[in-house]
């Protein structure tokens, strides 16, 4: 019998995409699952990268791992460095050298968020904040050192662990007002949606970059609204301006992703932001 188990290499396994990748495969026939976070492998350590890739042999690594603390990253730019664009360099590296799919998470953040139309995995990418250029970096480095790629850029990614919405449930626990930003667009997406649209390409060999988020945009007052009205909170939002929350790092105004390569290339489309959060706060909240 021909042995077709197709075992998948996760990095970054205790994040909040490495839980769901974990959840999504874990019953699934002909999958075989290989769990690592920084304690079993950090990505900055090439040698230690090679080793394991080369005695696993993977049919692919999904870098779930990354430096994801988008202010924090301002002022720790070397271990931004490290692990957004050298972790993933390292991996490239070694998928190549065993023949492996290299799956690869980047961000909305590589855009400046001036075009106002969604954008396409086509357009110039100009990032403006350390955060959004490790993550620009790393995608020259996956592309550059791997032959068969899959670069998904989500956004604003909720799922099991710290994220906006869990942030949003524990001020309504002792504040009737909340100041949110109001004037940076972009789209909710949860680790459960973009599971589903990396499974539906990670089998096939339309390799390439693909913009992965849910439909539809919103700003962040308004997912801060949605988020309390579907928990039955009642917190007033304030919306404030970008510069009266004086954040350390710059954010894209409007970074909403037209996922034209999924639709085209996969025929795949995921659900409206509004479903997505309805789905993860019914089975949070239950
Ligand atoms: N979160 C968002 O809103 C968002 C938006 C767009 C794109 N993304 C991208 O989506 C991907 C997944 O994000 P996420 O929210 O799931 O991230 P996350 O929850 O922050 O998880 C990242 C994981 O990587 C681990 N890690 C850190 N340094 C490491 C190293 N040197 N070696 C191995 N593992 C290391 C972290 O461990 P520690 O916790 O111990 O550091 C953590 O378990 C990332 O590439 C991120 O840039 C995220």
């Amino acid at each position: 019998m021909v042995n077709d188990l197709k075992k998948l290499f996760i990095t970054g396994c205790n994040g909040q995409l490495g839980r769901e990748i974990n959840r999504f495969y874990a019953d699934k026939n002909g999958i075989e699952l290989v769990n690592t976070d920084v304690d079993e492998l950090d990505i900055t350590n090439i040698k230690a990268v090679m080793d394991m890739i080369e005695s696993e042999k993977p049919y692919a690594i999904i870098n779930c791992a990354a430096y994801t603390a988008v202010d924090a990253c301002e002022t720790n730019q070397d271990i931004a460095f490290k692990v957004n664009v050298l972790g993933p360099r390292n991996l490239s590296i070694a998928a190549k050298a065993v023949g492996a799919k290299m799956v690869h998470i980047s961000t909305d953040y590589v855009f400046d968020g001036t075009k106002l139309t969604p954008y396409f995995e086509s357009d110039p990418i100009c990032p403006q904040s350390v955060y959004g250029e490790t993550k620009a970096e790393a995608e020259k480095m996956v592309t550059m050192f791997s032959d068969r790629f899959f670069i998904f850029r989500t956004a604003w990614l909720y799922g099991d662990g710290k994220n906006f919405v869990k942030t949003m449930l524990r001020l309504s626990e002792d504040h009737d007002e909340v100041r949110v930003v109001e004037d940076q667009f972009g789209t909710p997406t949860s680790t459960v949606e973009l599971v589903k649209a990396i499974d539906s390409i990670l089998f096939t060999d339309n390799y390439g970059i693909y913009h992965a988020t849910c439909e539809g945009s919103c700003n962040w007052a308004e997912f801060a609204r949605e988020i309390f009205r579907l928990a039955g909170k009642n917190v007033k939002v304030t919306g404030i301006t970008t510069a009266e929350y004086n954040a350390p790092a710059n954010r894209p105004a409007h970074s909403v992703l037209e996922n034209r390569m999924l639709k085209a290339v996969g025929g795949y489309t995921f659900c409206e932001w509004h479903e997505a959060i309805k789905t993860y706060l019914d089975e949070l909240l239950k």
